[in-house]
């Protein structure tokens, strides 16, 4: 994916708000890219434009050297949380995209079974999604996502909402399936650990509006042990972030501060 001096403005005039500014980014087959910054910096927006559900003010974004004009199947979203259909078993959730594509139901159906097996929900393929905890309906949407076979993954903060023991959980899990999926993913964060535990690089975005402060390449992902996160290697490097954030998540409520007062 190529996005070329993207920015984004929301309304004119006085009531204008700039929430992107030139972004310049690459992202290549199989990157994680992790994407942290401080509230309100872009990251959202960022996501909503490379889906196609909105468009830039200015630049381009390029899939494959084709403009992105619009939602499309090999880009496959997860958002933070609710996105399920609850009328719908898990593995109808799961079936939906190949069914929509036109494979047969029997296809897909067991396309749906081997995702839901992917996310360890096997034994769950019939219950609803209200009969699931949130770290399970949040594998559902992953295994959605994938179903689809797509070529990027967008993931708006998708363990956000989750307690800390099932995100570390999940994170090692998401781990595993990147590396079988071999998926290009783009994944926005507020957790520096997250980010560094699952990132092939990582994005720092600025205070509105979101440019591109720092861009690092990052190698715990290649380390499959938890404890990971413990060393002393991880926590340098999250120093360095923890600090490059801090900065912006300062001029970020100063902006609120400016904007209430
Ligand atoms: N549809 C919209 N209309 C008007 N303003 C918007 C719209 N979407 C986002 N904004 C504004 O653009 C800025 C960036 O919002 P965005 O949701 O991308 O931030 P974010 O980095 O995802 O924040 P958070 O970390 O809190 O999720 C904010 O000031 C927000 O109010
Ligand atoms: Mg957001």
């Amino acid at each position: 994916m190529q996005i070329r001096q993207v920015s984004k403005q929301f309304g004119v005039g006085t009531s204008a708000v700039r929430a992107l500014d030139a972004i310049d980014l690459a992202i290549m087959p199989q990157d994680f890219l992790c994407v942290v910054g401080p509230s309100g910096c872009g990251k959202s927006t960022l996501l909503n434009i490379l889906a196609g559900f909105e468009t830039p003010s200015t630049g381009t974004v390029l899939l494959d050297g084709q403009p992105v004009s619009g939602p499309g199947a090999e880009r496959g979203v997860v958002f933070q949380q609710g996105a399920l259909f609850n009328w719908m078993s898990v593995v109808d959730n799961v079936a939906f995209g190949p069914l929509a594509r036109g494979v047969s139901s029997r296809t897909a159906r067991q396309t749906a079974m081997e995702h839901v097996e992917m996310v360890g929900l096997t034994g769950f393929e019939d219950r609803y999604p209200y009969e699931l905890s949130g770290g399970m309906q949040q594998r559902v949407g992953i295994a959605r996502a994938l179903a689809n076979n797509p070529e990027v993954l967008l993931m708006d903060e998708p363990f956000a909402a989750l307690d800390q023991q099932t995100r570390e959980l999940l994170q090692e899990e998401l781990k595993r399936i990147w590396r079988r999926s071999g998926k290009t993913v783009l994944w926005i964060t507020h957790s520096i650990d997250e980010a560094l535990f699952l990132a092939t690089h990582i994005l720092v975005m600025t205070a509105r509006p979101g440019r591109i402060k720092a861009s690092f390449r990052s190698s715990f992902h290649e380390d499959l042990d938890p404890l990971v996160t413990t060393s002393a290697a991880f926590s340098e490097a999250k120093r360095t972030i923890v600090s490059l954030l801090r900065d912006e998540s300062l001029a970020a409520q100063r902006q609120e501060g400016v904007r209430r007062g």
